[in-house]
C-alpha cells in the first residue's frame, strides 16, 4: 500500500534549520512494503550512502521502510533546478548528468555512474533545487520522501552538529569557510571507524572519498621500486596523519588514482566526505590544499631524491 504524503506547500517555504521544533513528528511513519529481493537490492544501494551512516539501527530501518522504487527512462528529468524538493534519491542503477544554471545556460557540472545519491540539499535547507538531474540511461532509483527525510536525516544532522561543531571549528583547513559553510560540512560528513592495520585507501584505486582524522593515527605509504632496474616494489612510509589532519584529497583534486595508501595505526576514526560534497563545499579551501600538495613533492624529494610519482599523479 502506498501512503500519500501531505508534503504540500506548507513545507516548501525557506524555514529556518530547526528540525527539533518541526510539526513533522505528528505525521504517521510511512511504510512501503517490499519483497525480500527488493529489500536486499535497497540495502545494497544504501550501503555506502554517507548520509545514512550515522543513523542508529531503528532509524535506518524506518528509512528503508519508507523508501520506494522508481524506474526512469533515458532523458527523464528526475530533478529540475529551482523546483521545490519532494524526494531524496539513492541510485541503484543508471547514469545521470548534473546541470547547474550559469549565465542563463545549463552547464554540465558532473555525473553519477550507477552509484551515489542526490536531492538532499533542498530537503535539508528548505531551498529550491540547486541543480537539474537528467537520466542518461534507463535506471532504477530508491526515493525517500521529504517528510521522512526531515524527520530522520535532518534531525540526525542536528545531533551531528552538536557532536562535531567544536572539532570542525579547530580545523585549519576549513578556516576559509564561513560558519554556515562549515556547518554544511558537518551535515555531509559521516564518521567511520577502522581497526589496527586496516587499509583505508589503496594506492592506484579510483577515489570517491576525502578523510579527516578524528582520532588515532593514519600511516601513509607509497610503493617504490628498490632500484631503477628492480621490478619488485617495496611499500615505504611517507607520512603520518593525526587528529585534525586530512588525507585523500589529492586524487579528488587531480582526478587521478590514489597516489599512496593509508592504513590505520591502532583504532582510528575518520570523518568521511564524498567527492560530490568535497567539490561543492571545499572549493574555498583549495589554496591550502594546493600548498600542501607542494609539500608532498618536497617530502618525496627528501625521502626518495625525486618526486616522480607525484608529478605523474598531478600532471
Ligand atoms: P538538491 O538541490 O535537492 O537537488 C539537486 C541535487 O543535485 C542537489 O540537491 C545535490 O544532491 C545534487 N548536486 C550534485 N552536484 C551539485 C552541484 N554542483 N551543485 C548543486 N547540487 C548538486
Ligand atoms: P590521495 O592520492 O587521494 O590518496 C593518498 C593520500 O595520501 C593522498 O591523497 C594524500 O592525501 C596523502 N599523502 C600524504 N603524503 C603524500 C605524498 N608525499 N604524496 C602523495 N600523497 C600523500
Amino acid at each position: 500500500m502506498k501512503v500519500v504524503l501531505s508534503a504540500g506547500p506548507k513545507f516548501m517555504c525557506a524555514e529556518a534549520f530547526n528540525p527539533d521544533e518541526d510539526e513533522e513528528d505528528k505525521e504517521p511513519l510511512v511504510t512501503y512494503p517490499k519483497t525480500d529481493e527488493q529489500r536486499q537490492r535497497l540495502q545494497e544501494a544504501c550501503r555506502d550512502i554517507l548520509l545514512f551512516k550515522n543513523l542508529d539501527p531503528e532509524e535506518m530501518s524506518q528509512v528503508l521502510d519508507a523508501m520506494f522504487e522508481k524506474f526512469c527512462t533515458e532523458g527523464e528529468h528526475i530533478i529540475d533546478q529551482d523546483d521545490d524538493g519532494d524526494n531524496f534519491y539513492v541510485i541503484e542503477s543508471g547514469t545521470f548528468n548534473i546541470f547547474v544554471k550559469a549565465d542563463g545556460a545549463d552547464k554540465l557540472v558532473g555525473c553519477y555512474d550507477n552509484r551515489g545519491s542526490f536531492g538532499e540539499l533542498a530537503l535539508m535547507y528548505n531551498t529550491p533545487r540547486a541543480a537539474t538531474i537528467i537520466a542518461t540511461s534507463p535506471g532504477a532509483l530508491w526515493c525517500l520522501d521529504r517528510l521522512t527525510f526531515r524527520r530522520i536525516i535532518v534531525k540526525n544532522n542536528a545531533k551531528k552538529r552538536r557532536l562535531y561543531e567544536a572539532f570542525i571549528e579547530t580545523l585549519p583547513l576549513l578556516t576559509s569557510l564561513e560558519l554556515s559553510e562549515r556547518m554544511k560540512v558537518v551535515d555531509v560528513i559521516s564518521s567511520k571507524a577502522f581497526s589496527d592495520s586496516q587499509q583505508i585507501i589503496a594506492q592506484g584505486d579510483l577515489a570517491d572519498c576525502f578523510y579527516i582524522v578524528e582520532s588515532g593515527q593514519v600511516r601513509i605509504t607509497m610503493k617504490r621500486s628498490r632500484t631503477k632496474k628492480d621490478q619488485e616494489e617495496e611499500e615505504v612510509d611517507i607520512a603520518t596523519c593525526s587528529r585534525g589532519q586530512y588525507f585523500g584529497e589529492l586524487a579528488l583534486v587531480t582526478n587521478k588514482p590514489r597516489a599512496a595508501s593509508a592504513y590505520a595505526v591502532g583504532s582510528v576514526k575518520c570523518l568521511v566526505m564524498d567527492v560530490k560534497a568535497f567539490e561543492r563545499l571545499l572549493g574555498p579551501c583549495m589554496d591550502i590544499m594546493k600548498r600542501n600538495i607542494a609539500n608532498y613533492e618536497e617530502q618525496l624529494v627528501t625521502l626518495f631524491g625525486s618526486s616522480t610519482e607525484i608529478e605523474q599523479q598531478s600532471a
